[in-house]
């Protein structure tokens, strides 16, 4: 039989409109959630991601101002608006889109956003306070996605066996962290997979939840896979499509088609991860927003 779908779509709605009341109450407090976006270059991945952030500000509320820089821009530069964003009380969040160019230390620039403003959960400091269970910090977006997807879907993280595909610090890492602590909607044995693993099929196969996040086009085909496990594709992929106007065309990280024919619970990709990491983020900025008055 095949798997039921999980609706990323519909969850992040939801979320959403959870959200609409929060960004209500703030406004009566004279407080609007205010989000600053920086792109530097025009990677085009980039662009979509921030146009659909920005989209979605907009849908909720949140006042979002865009700094696009020069692919060319030094590192300097890119810390000196940071300074200014930093020290602007209209903005509780900033998102510095990553990948950033060659020139520019991705560390350094996540490092100068303050962590009170940090909405991605990058900082040293919420990294360190996601270790360490502590609530009080920012969780990466796609992460926090992941682990409410499950949630809201009704999947039993408790002593589960769950293998995370990928130790990327965008998402492999804080999501095996998140999965491990101590407490409810958690609490699960963890793998990492990575390129020097040995023999991925093993570990995947004895996953009740396979987590893919390791940005290999399809690498999780049907005979990786536990009968009834659930399966979460976080990859965004683009692969060459003779059939398409573009001539290439988005895949996960997981074979979709026969893949669904052996798990349980499975996120179809677009419609699963992808709206979830935009839910987070706006969860985050209301939140950051609602710390500078409480
Ligand atoms: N690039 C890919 N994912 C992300 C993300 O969650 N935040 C930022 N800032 N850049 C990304």
């Amino acid at each position: 039989m095949a798997a039921k779908r999980i609706d990323g779509r519909a969850i992040a709605a939801q979320i959403q409109a959870e959200l609409a009341a929060r960004v209500a109450a703030l406004k009566t407090r004279g407080v609007t959630p205010g989000l600053a976006f920086v792109r530097v270059g025009e990677d085009p991945a980039s662009k979509v991601y921030v146009g659909r952030k920005e989209k979605a500000c907009a849908e909720l509320g949140i006042i979002s101002e865009t700094h696009v820089l020069p692919e060319k821009t030094s590192e300097a530069e890119l810390l000196a608006l940071l300074a200014k964003l930093n020290a602007n009380v209209r903005l509780h969040g900033i998102l510095v889109q990553a990948p950033l160019p060659k020139q520019i230390s991705e560390s350094t620039v996540f490092s100068t956003v303050l962590p009170q403003k940090d909405v991605d959960g990058f900082h040293p400091v919420n990294v360190g306070k996601l270790m360490l269970g502590d609530a009080t910090g920012f969780r990466p977006c796609t992460p926090a996605g992941v682990m409410e997807l499950l949630a809201r879907s009704g999947v039993k993280t408790d002593g589960a066996e769950v293998v995370v595909l990928g130790r990327g610090n965008i998402v492999g890492k804080p999501l095996a962290a998140l999965l491990c602590q101590k407490g409810k909607g958690a609490n699960a044995t963890v793998t990492i997979c990575h390129s020097a693993t040995r023999d991925i099929k093993t570990h995947c196969l004895r996953a009740d939840i396979l987590i893919a996040a390791m940005g290999v086009a399809e690498f999780v085909k049907a005979d990786m896979v536990k009968p009834g496990a659930v399966v979460i594709d976080v990859g965004v992929n683009r692969v060459p499509d003779a059939n398409s106007k573009t001539g290439t065309k988005l895949v996960g990280d997981v074979a979709f088609a026969a893949v669904e024919k052996v798990a349980g619970l499975i996120t179809p990709n677009p419609g699963g991860v992808g709206p979830m990491t935009i839910a987070m983020l706006l969860q985050n900025t209301v939140r950051a927003a609602e710390n500078s008055i409480n």
